[in-house]
């Protein structure tokens, strides 16, 4: 990143592509809707909720604004940074950390990308049309037990990152994104209209947003907070790296706003879509990571023109998952390069290579490997847990904290373009009511 650390984003728009190109993927629709399923509702997605605008937000623009003003990647910026201010350059860590985290994220990542890959296969040959609850669950708990067809899936789409990321072609992604995230979201639109022909639609947003407080635990909380965090590619040094190319003039927690909107838009439409189909069809929303594969196919299978909507459906899932990806292969890609005397080809590949070695031991946790390998974990839940749950709130704790903590609160409020009643909540913000959440959070969740 450093090398290419004085071009910028041609324009405002184009940012917001790229940043929502990572934020928006298979955590919105695939993982959030198992999460919710799993957490038993409503009290989940208002935590969630909760937790994006309290603590997204602010550390959303604290990456950003760290790597505005460092304008290297991550690991060096902050060592940049924090030795410009008069503090020890163990910053840094932040950087590595998020490093790590990307590794681990893509590799069980890249295994449902593949999930993707095969349905976008499936709904072509019309593997789901016709089919009842019981004959889409078996296709897909067949998948599941064959270590192969998953690996082939997994193989093929770490393939396509590694192509693209290798020739560091963003450009034809920013213009796809542009076209792709709209006609994601329309496709988004049609399912919850089916979803309301299915007379369940009810049943299904009272499950969303009306609460049983009793369900929530420090456990869902802490899964709330992880899922706002992997949602919106915080706490990797993601939006750091991307901040790095923002132009001076650009408003940050405008451009946030705008990012997270549309984020928790795709996340609370692919619920919408969901619930109604597992409540017609009497299946369980805590179903698990094959949620959405479950219960989608159903309705592609049922409705007028399904096998195409069902296609346009997983192929553009896949491409969101991509762009994700991509974002994901980005940090490691440039540590190698930066550590090492790689140039970029070998140090995609062997970051890729990596990456998918590891991707196989999380796909064998569905079938050969299925018993817990520690702390009760699966391999897959492992990487899942440990990321999502610690890693990430970490790194972006570490942010935020060196944003409202070690920067120059004058210079920072005049940057966001506060006045002072702005520059006040922000700083409170920033200072306690974030990396408070984020502290008894994770604390709560882990006792
Ligand atoms: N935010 C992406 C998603 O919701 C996943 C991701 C996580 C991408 C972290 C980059 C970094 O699918």
């Amino acid at each position: 990143m450093a090398k290419l650390s004085h071009a910028q984003w041609s324009s405002k728009m184009t940012f917001i592509l790229a940043a929502a190109g990572s934020a928006v993927g298979l955590g919105n629709i695939w993982r959030f809707s198992y999460m919710v399923g799993d957490s038993g509702g409503a009290a989940f997605v208002l935590v969630y909720l909760a937790c994006v605008a309290l603590v997204g937000l602010p550390i959303l623009v604290s990456e950003w604004l760290i790597g505005r003003r460092g304008q290297k990647n991550p690991i060096n910026t902050m060592a940049e940074l924090a030795t410009q201010h008069g503090k020890s350059k163990a910053w840094a860590a932040i950087g590595i950390s998020g490093v790590l985290a990307a590794f681990l994220i893509l590799s069980f990542y890249s295994v449902i990308g593949g999930w993707s890959l095969s349905y976008t296969l499936g709904s072509v040959t019309g593997a789901f049309s016709g089919q009842d609850a019981d004959g889409i669950s078996a296709l897909f708990t067949g998948m599941l037990s064959s270590p192969g067809t998953l690996l082939l899936w997994h193989s093929i789409f770490m393939l396509l990152v590694i192509v693209i990321v290798a020739r560091g072609v963003t450009k034809g992604l920013e213009a796809a994104v542009r076209t792709m995230m709209p006609a994601l979201l329309i496709l988004m639109l049609v399912l919850v209209g089916y979803g309301m022909t299915t007379g369940h639609f009810g049943e299904a947003m009272s499950f969303m947003f009306n609460p049983d407080w009793s369900a929530l635990s420090g456990g869902v909380v802490l899964a709330a907070m992880g899922q706002a965090f992997f949602t919106l590619s915080l706490g990797m040094g993601i939006m750091m790296a991307y901040g790095s190319y923002l132009g001076q003039e650009v408003d940050l927690i405008g451009t946030a706003r705008t990012v997270i909107i549309l984020d928790t838009v795709v996340a609370l439409l692919a619920g919408m879509a969901i619930f109604p189909i597992v409540f017609a069809n009497g299946l369980s929303p805590g179903e698990g990571p094959g949620l959405i594969f479950v219960t989608l196919p159903l309705a592609f299978g049922s409705m007028t023109g399904g096998t195409i909507l069902g296609l346009m459906f997983f192929l553009l899932l896949t491409f969101a998952a991509l762009t994700s990806a991509i974002s994901l292969l980005e940090p490691v890609v440039e540590f190698l390069e930066e550590r090492t005397s790689l140039t970029r080809v070998p140090a995609t590949l062997i970051s890729a290579i990596l990456v998918w070695l590891l991707g196989i031991a999380a796909l064998l946790s569905f079938n050969v490997w299925d018993g817990p390998v520690a702390f009760g974990f699966n391999t897959f839940d492992l990487l899942d847990n440990f990321t999502s749950k610690i890693l990430l709130p970490l790194t972006g704790l570490g942010a935020i904290v060196f944003v409202a903590w070690c920067l120059d609160r004058a210079s920072v409020q005049r940057e966001l373009g506060l006045g002072s009643t702005g520059g006040t909540l922000w700083h409170i913000t920033s200072r306690y009511i974030a990396p408070i959440g984020v502290i008894c959070v994770f604390v709560g969740g882990l006792i």
